[in-house]
């Protein structure tokens, strides 16, 4: 197994839920060690960039709308298939159907406001992530624990 780095974003229901600590635990319990983070107001513009491979869907301008309704924490987390984990940790997209024990399934109120982004594909971690943060802003650091 190799170490990636993926990006995790905690939408607006999560801050609003108050719940960024309770997430952050649950990646840490996981082995999944956050290298970078941010609190960010994202613009309408930055949305639709980031989501644009979804940019033909049906769901695409409420998806921007919410991921601009309020801050979000971005962060990019590393561990060994820190991509694959991280969407297990997760949870499926719709909150109904997420596993019990996922942060969907937790925190998330509906298919828009499901708490979590995660990458899907260690090819998009390393897009996405280079779409919020330069290199400079990427730490390493190693546990004793
Ligand atoms: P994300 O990108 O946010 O991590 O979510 P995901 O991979 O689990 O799901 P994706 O297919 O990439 O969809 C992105 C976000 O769009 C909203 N969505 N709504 N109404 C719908 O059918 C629908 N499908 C997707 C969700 O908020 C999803 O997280
Ligand atoms: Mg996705």
């Amino acid at each position: 197994m190799a170490i990636e780095r993926t990006l995790s974003i905690i939408k607006p229901d999560g801050l609003q839920s108050g719940v960024i600590g309770k997430i952050i635990s649950r990646f840490e319990e996981k082995q999944l060690k956050p290298v970078a983070i941010r609190m960010q107001q994202l613009s309408k513009t930055e949305a639709e960039g980031f989501y644009a491979v979804h940019k033909e869907r049906p769901f695409f301008k409420d998806l921007v709308a919410f991921m601009i309704s309020g801050p979000v924490v971005l962060m990019v987390l590393e561990g060994e298939s820190a991509m694959q984990k991280n969407r297990d940790t997760m949870g499926a997209t719709d909150p109904k159907k997420a596993e019990k024990g996922t942060l969907r399934a937790d925190f998330a109120k509906s298919i828009d406001a499901n708490t979590v982004h995660g990458s899907d594909s260690v090819e998009n971690a390393k897009i996405e992530i280079a779409y919020f943060f330069r290199g400079t802003e990427q730490t390493g650091y190693e546990w004793k624990r």
